[in-house]
């Protein structure tokens, strides 16, 4: 189990770049399925969710080659199959792989698909999606198996999500890019990697048009090859901007849609964090004195869950009572307990809502990384503390998302290191 030390550091300082939307990059790996040509991919970052979904294609038969951070794609042996079981319950993200398969080859079985420990983690709403779209879908000894009867697959279908899901969306997008029939979403998922999704599934040749939160999809069977950007990685972008904040740090984050981030902004005025922006950076400078804020999470354009965390670390750093309320997981305010470790004083009222009681200095302690976004907040922890040497065990749930994030924090004068 590989460790992260951290100790106190003067304040930091340069230039921090981000990389490729991981959440935007997994979805266009599982669309490559749907291609015959070759899919050349642009700023996919080299992390471990990343090389899972990767072995999961291998292993139907798709070749990659990653060049930096270029990534050709090449289903030509793709071969009919089901994913490998093991590696899909160790990624919540590979249940988007449902989506092109059964497009594709009618038929596809896999176990629940894994993830983070952050509340219970139903795929309910892809089931009911796959289900109007006219699958048979079965749950049998921890496996699902999904089935398209051929004399469903050109009826004009309308799919209505009752509560919002990421995934599902982008599943319904998936699947209909091969169908010639109209399919409708109602109440689809609108963040930032579900557009650059759509963006990438046009360029393809499906036709999608976007109308509030309805969506309309034509797809066709013969799609075109795809070169595509993924978008920058808003949350990693967030996550060095809160991490600049509490450091209290004058640090400028290149590569970044400062668009993507309007939520995070309007708070940072609220809160007296001071900010210029243009159009790929966002400077942060060293703010005199913060305010508490209340902070409730919602789908996009709503504040970020997985920037819900790493807020919480700036929260402790701020004068008076801020109010933390997790509205889309269950389970995703457990990092708290690790904050209280370090000296921070919070109070949690249940397993979605917390007060926290600032502005407290912050002691180096041993903790742990309990998920991956959590794990990143604990890293803006470890560095906003003053004294002590701050260890955090399971590096490898933040590799699963960043890439490469000790040297890029020592580049910016963090004192940390990765320990075996
Ligand atoms: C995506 O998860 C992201 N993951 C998450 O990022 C992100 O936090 C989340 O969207 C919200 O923005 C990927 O894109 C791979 P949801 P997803 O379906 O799609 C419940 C990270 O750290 N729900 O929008 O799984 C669900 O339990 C990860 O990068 C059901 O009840 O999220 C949650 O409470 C963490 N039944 C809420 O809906 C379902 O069938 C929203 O989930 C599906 C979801």
């Amino acid at each position: 189990m590989a460790k992260f030390k951290i100790l106190p550091a003067k304040k930091l300082s340069g230039v921090i770049p981000v990389y490729g939307a991981k959440n935007a990059a997994i979805k266009m790996i599982a669309g490559s399925l749907l291609l015959k040509g070759e899919t050349i991919l642009d700023n996919i970052p080299d992390i471990l969710d990343i090389q899972k979904i990767i072995r999961i294609l291998e292993k139907l038969g798709v070749s990659f080659h990653r060049d930096g951070h270029r990534l050709k794609i090449s289903t030509q042996n793709l071969r009919p199959g089901d994913p490998d079981p093991k590696l899909v319950s160790e990624i919540r993200a590979s249940v988007v792989l449902v989506g092109p398969l059964l497009s594709r080859f009618s038929s596809v079985n896999l176990p629940h698909p894994g993830g983070c420990t952050i509340g219970q983690r139903p795929i309910d709403r892809h089931l009911q999606a796959f289900r109007h779209l006219g699958a048979d879908v079965d749950e049998t000894k921890g496996y699902y198996h999904f089935q398209m009867p051929e004399t469903i697959k050109n009826r004009p279908v309308k799919v209505k999500f009752s509560e919002i899901s990421v995934t599902a969306t982008e599943n319904v997008l998936l699947f209909g890019a091969l169908q010639e029939r109209l399919i409708e979403i109602e109440n689809a998922a609108l963040e930032p990697e579900v557009i650059d999704l759509i963006e990438f599934l046009k360029k393809a040749g499906v036709e999608i048009s976007l109308n509030g939160r309805r969506m309309a999809i034509r797809g066709r069977r013969n799609l075109s090859p795809v070169k595509h950007r993924v978008i920058p990685d808003r949350i990693e972008a967030g996550t060095f901007a809160i991490l600049a904040a509490a450091t209290k740090s004058s640090l400028k984050i290149i590569g970044l849609i400062p668009e993507h981030l309007e939520n995070l902004l309007d708070k940072f005025q609220k809160m007296g964090v001071q900010f210029e922006r243009g159009g790929d950076f966002l400077y942060i400078k060293k703010s005199p004195r913060l305010k508490a804020l209340d902070i409730a999470t919602a789908p996009f354009p709503g504040f970020p869950t997985d920037l819900q965390p790493p807020m919480g670390v700036l929260l402790t750093q701020a004068a008076g009572i801020s109010r933390l309320k997790e509205n889309i997981f269950s389970n995703r305010l457990e990092y708290l307990g690790e904050l209280q470790k370090m000296g921070a004083r919070i109070k949690i009222s249940s397993s979605r809502e917390a007060k926290i009681y600032g502005p407290k200095e912050l002691n180096g302690d041993k903790i742990e990384s309990l998920d991956l976004r959590a794990g990143a907040t604990l890293l803006i922890a470890g560095l906003t503390a003053k004294y002590g040497e701050t260890v955090i065990n399971h590096a490898e749930n933040i590799d699963r998302g960043y890439e490469k994030i000790e040297e890029r924090l020592q580049n910016i004068g963090a004192n940390i290191q990765r320990v075996q």
